[in-house]
């Protein structure tokens, strides 16, 4: 299959039409952005660690029975994927306190959720990614209420097999982002699942080990992406 032409260039990666319309290249960027890309950094190397990570658990995912765009690691940097139409929201589960729901609700850093908590935000930067309730996600129309009650259910199962996964590699999974799409009505999970989507703490020391490390300027940034590299692949 071979790339054509760019379609959408996001902050971090290119979607590339290919000659067949049933897929696309999915090409990761070495652009670090954070706060709605008012912070942005080129690291070399950044895009071939989220290609590859993206991939493994796109793979694991597969392996139990996740519907995922993944269909095979083409370079480096790029991914083969099928084609969906996105959904315009973002699905976040936190298992963990962290970021955004700390500086909102005031609840400490580390505070454990079990169950885990769900939430939806709009994809747009200009409004800086707002939270939703569901009620809101059917207003916009943005999903229909089964599509709501899917990706709720599908990202809560995604929480347990990437946080067993990791668990095993010494990593709590504190908290992470989904992206889902459709295809021919079917609900199928897209985008990426990486360190710059997810926040990985180290079990045991509590060493961060994601995108964190680039929006609190804590050094380290790649360190922290070749390990846990070198952890979901071990
Ligand atoms: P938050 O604490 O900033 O709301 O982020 C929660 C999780 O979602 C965190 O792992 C980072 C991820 N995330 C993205 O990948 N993209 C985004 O635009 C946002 C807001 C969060
Ligand atoms: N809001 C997310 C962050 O702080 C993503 C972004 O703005 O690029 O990293």
């Amino acid at each position: 299959m071979k790339k054509t032409k760019p379609l959408y260039e996001g902050k971090a990666k290119i979607l590339w039409e290919t000659d067949s319309p049933e897929h696309m290249v999915q090409e990761f960027k070495n652009d670090a952005t954070a706060f709605d890309g008012t912070k942005h950094e080129v690291v070399e190397g950044k895009g071939a660690f989220n290609n590859r990570i993206s991939s493994h658990f796109y793979g694991l995912l597969r392996d139990e029975g996740i519907r995922t765009h993944f269909v095979k690691t083409l370079s480096d940097t790029e991914m083969l994927v099928e084609r969906l139409e996105m959904l315009s929201v973002e699905v976040v589960v936190r298992n963990i306190a962290a970021g955004s729901l700390v500086k909102r609700l005031g609840i400490s850093e580390g505070t454990k959720f079990d169950p885990p908590i769900v939430e939806f935000y709009l994809k747009d930067d200009e409004l800086h990614d707002p939270i939703l309730s569901e009620e809101h996600v059917r207003a916009l129309d943005l999903a229909t209420p089964d599509q709501v009650d899917a990706m709720k259910r599908e990202a809560l199962a995604v929480n347990i097999i990437l946080g067993n996964f990791l668990k095993q590699r010494g990593i709590d999974l504190v908290d992470f982002k989904l992206e889902f799409g459709t295809k021919g009505g079917e609900l199928i999970l897209g985008d990426e699942i990486s360190p710059d989507t997810c926040r990985f703490h180290d079990s045991k020391t509590g060493r961060i080990m994601d995108k964190d490390r680039f929006r609190q300027d804590l050094g380290g940034f790649m360190e922290a992406y070749g390990e846990i590299l070198d952890r979901v692949s071990s």
